[in-house]
């Protein structure tokens, strides 16, 4: 009988199942034709160019210290009372270590043996005045030493509205900084020894060693946030920097001078779908952007904003060439790792990562600390995250584990797959359908794009 009843009236309900149907397919074709276009296709070399892309520019031998995202935060703004503490729930920096996180990171570069530094934006948590200040402070014993030091902004740094205090159970607004005061309490480290400043942007050329130029790109959207705004995530490279860099680019293969690229946001995908999940992570157009860094003639691009040890690679054609994404975890999170980057006369660049392995109050066990510490944040997170898909929470306890342990995984870098990567029994049927839809995800953080990540070598002669 149900069938029959279904039966009867079939012709309409079955234009409407295709009309649904249609719709869903061109929904899906739209989304599929956006994701391209999000790409920005292929950069098509100018005639200039072209004549010009033959040239090789040698790197000189330098050798170099990189650390990214210190998201130092002044103690001086509390770090007690019930608002720190929910703050620190939603999150899982290590906040109240940052100070000492960045005074062990200069400590430890400053034994070393280096031509500069650069440090790939997030120097705070949310873009402080006075957090900054602190940060440039403490930059300022390096260079000092003798190490000049470059930066570029983050994308928590500038006019950001989550500047604040803690105090009892309230937050209160502290000043953040504009742009021209970002330039200006960063001054000694790149804007004013710049060889070119972007005038649209904090983005500005240097050559910290003669012969290589430091190509430093605002990737930030701070001009979308007023005056102080939310921050956001996302990157971009605006136009007229666009433009910006190009001429610069050209002016370099002109000059003879190799470049290397300092940005916040990454260029090239860190683990499958990367664009699909997390891809405010990556610059806007990033295929396109990639294409012309490296139809330039750039081949690497030190990068942040994840907070993973991790590095890939894309190889684009006519000409064959490939460009390195070099992406440097945060200071404040495990592994709270730097690199050394040497390269020498021969063409070849070796990466090298070293780990802040104590601090005051943690001589012996700070990495197993904030190992656990990242673990922990990320299972709150993701017990709030399967609240919001209404995943029950008796399976929570299940899940969260898995994809924090996965998470852990990828910010270390060298990732090893396990044989199972998000497993759970004796669920709900809305549980495996959310894992399904995560399942990519997980596996994506398990997976290590080619190449290795904390130590390797870069032939640069290719
Ligand atoms: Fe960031
Ligand atoms: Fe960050």
């Amino acid at each position: 009988m149900i069938c029959l009843g279904r039966r009867q009236g079939s012709r309409n309900e079955e234009k409407t199942r295709v009309g649904r149907r249609f719709g869903i397919l061109a929904a899906l074709l739209m989304l599929i034709l956006m994701g391209c276009a999000g790409t920005g296709g292929r950069f098509e070399p100018s005639a200039e160019l072209r004549g010009l892309q033959a040239v090789r520019c040698d790197y000189p031998a330098a050798r170099f210290a990189v650390f990214s995202d210190p998201h130092v935060y002044a103690r001086t703004l509390g770090t007690s009372g019930t608002a720190f503490q929910d703050y620190l729930n939603k999150d899982r920096k290590l906040l109240v270590e940052s100070e000492t996180l960045l005074d062990a990171a200069v400590d430890a570069i400053g034994a070393l043996d280096v031509d500069f530094v650069l440090v790939c934006g997030d120097l705070t948590k949310d873009g402080e005045r006075v957090a900054h200040q602190l940060a440039a402070e403490k930059l300022q014993r390096l260079a000092d030493d003798g190490k000049p030091v470059f930066v570029i902004p983050g994308n928590h740094d500038i006019a950001n509205a989550e500047a604040l205090r803690y105090e009892g159970d309230r937050s209160l607004p502290v000043p953040t900084v504009s742009a021209a005061e970002f330039a200006e309490i960063y001054a000694p480290f790149g804007y004013a020894a710049a060889l070119e400043r972007d005038p649209d942007s904090l983005s500005y050329l240097a050559e910290p060693v003669p012969g290589l130029w430091l190509l430093a790109l605002d990737s930030c959207c701070w001009r979308e946030q007023g005056e102080r705004g939310d921050p956001i995530t996302d990157g971009k490279i605006y136009p007229p920097t666009r433009e910006w860099m190009q001429n610069v680019l050209i002016r370099a293969k002109r000059e003879g001078k190799a470049v290397i690229v300092a940005m916040h946001h990454g260029v090239v995908e860190h683990y499958p779908h990367n664009e699909r999940f997390y891809g405010q992570y990556l610059v806007d157009d990033f295929a396109y952007l990639g294409d012309l860094l490296s139809a330039h003639g750039v081949q690497m691009v030190f990068t942040g904003h994840f907070h993973a040890q991790d590095v890939t690679a894309r190889t684009f054609e006519n000409p064959r060439r490939t460009l390195y994404d070099i992406e440097t975890g945060s200071l404040v999170t495990a592994p709270c790792p730097y690199r050394v980057v040497t390269i020498g006369a021969d063409q070849r660049a070796s990466v090298q990562s070293r780990f802040i392995s104590a601090i005051q109050g943690h001589e012996k066990d700070f990495r197993v600390f904030a190992t656990d510490y990242v673990y922990r944040g990320t299972i709150r997170l993701a017990d709030d995250a399967l609240a919001k898909y209404k995943v029950s929470p008796a399976d929570w306890p299940q899940l969260s584990p898995q994809i924090a342990r996965a998470y852990v995984t990828h910010l270390a870098g060298d990732e090893i797959r396990p044989p199972a990567v998000l497993q759970a029994a004796d669920v709900g049927w809305w549980t495996r359908v959310v894992m399904w839809f995560q399942k990519d995800l997980i596996e994506g953080w398990y997976t290590d794009l080619s190449p290795v990540d904390n130590d390797l070598v870069i032939d640069l002669s290719r």
